[in-house]
């Protein structure tokens, strides 16, 4: 079986949610270093301690590294990648809650919807190392296919992302680049609805998906470790939506 034996894997917004998931797998799956970077630092520890936690026992070969980073800055970003060094594969899950709408809302307000998910991505893919047999995986969501109203800016800024994904993979040979396309997923980036409506959301989707349940974020990092192992696939978005769209 393809393990991450011996790769460097460097998540930027591994602090929580999918990417935390990811940093997971990835240190169980042999990693050698699992590095998360996000911009909380205080986050970031209670996530390397809590990995460290997980991994304690199992006679794991990786080392998890925490990094603090602000997404919004390229400074902090090419920093970032700069004192990493060589990599394998680069995961970007860095994002904030989304401003929703498009009639009412001020556009001007709107133009940082692609900084960290856009732009920071770009810097540290443009300025990463990547070792022979490197990977980039990058985050877009199902509004790129099925956007629920008020989401117009939100699928534009998935659109970019996908967009990208296919123009990187040819610039970027041999370096493979790919993207996952997540449906709901229950992550801290709901908590900004009051704990009521977050439920409501949650309810309604899970009995409207074809799976019946809103994804938990493990279910997701399992498509992020295929796309860094499968060294035969580049160019590809992949939809990890419980059916939405065929709801
Ligand atoms: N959850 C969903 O339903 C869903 C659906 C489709 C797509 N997605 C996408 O999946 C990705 C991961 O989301 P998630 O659900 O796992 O959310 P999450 O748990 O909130 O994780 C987001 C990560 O981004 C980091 N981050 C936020 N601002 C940052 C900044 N300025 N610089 C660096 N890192 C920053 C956060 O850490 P700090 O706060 O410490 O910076 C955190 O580690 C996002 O791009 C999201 O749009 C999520």
């Amino acid at each position: 079986m393809n393990t991450l034996e011996g790769k460097v894997v460097l998540i930027v917004g591994g602090s929580s949610g999918i990417g935390f998931a990811v940093a997971k797998y990835a240190i169980l799956s042999l990693a050698s270093r699992v590095i998360i970077a996000s911009s909380t630092s205080e986050r970031v520890t209670a996530a390397v301690q809590e990995l460290t936690a997980i991994t304690m026992g199992k006679n794991l070969p990786g080392k998890i590294i925490g990094e603090a980073v602000n997404a919004k800055e390229s400074a902090s970003v090419k920093g970032l990648v700069n004192r990493i060094g060589e990599i394998d594969h680069l995961v970007w899950t860095s994002g904030e809650s989304l401003k929703t709408g498009f009639k009412d809302v001020d556009l001007d307000g709107c133009r940082d919807l692609f900084d960290i998910r856009f732009w920071g991505a770009m810097i540290a893919v443009q300025n990463a190392k990547f070792r022979h047999g490197g990977s980039v995986v990058l985050t877009t969501g199902s509004t790129v296919v099925k956007p629920p109203p008020g989401y117009a800016l939100v699928a534009g800024l998935a659109g970019a992302i996908d967009a990208v994904v296919r123009g990187l993979a040819v610039d970027l040979a041999p370096i493979r680049v790919n993207a996952v396309s997540p449906g709901v997923v229950n992550t801290k980036l709901w908590n900004t609805l009051p704990t009521e409506s977050r439920k409501k959301v949650m309810e309604n989707a899970a009995a409207k998906l074809l799976v019946k349940h809103v994804a938990e974020p493990d279910e997701i990092a399992e498509v992020y470790l295929f796309l860094m192992k499968c060294d035969y696939i580049t160019g590809q978005r992949i939809e990890v939506d419980g059916g939405n769209r065929f709801v």
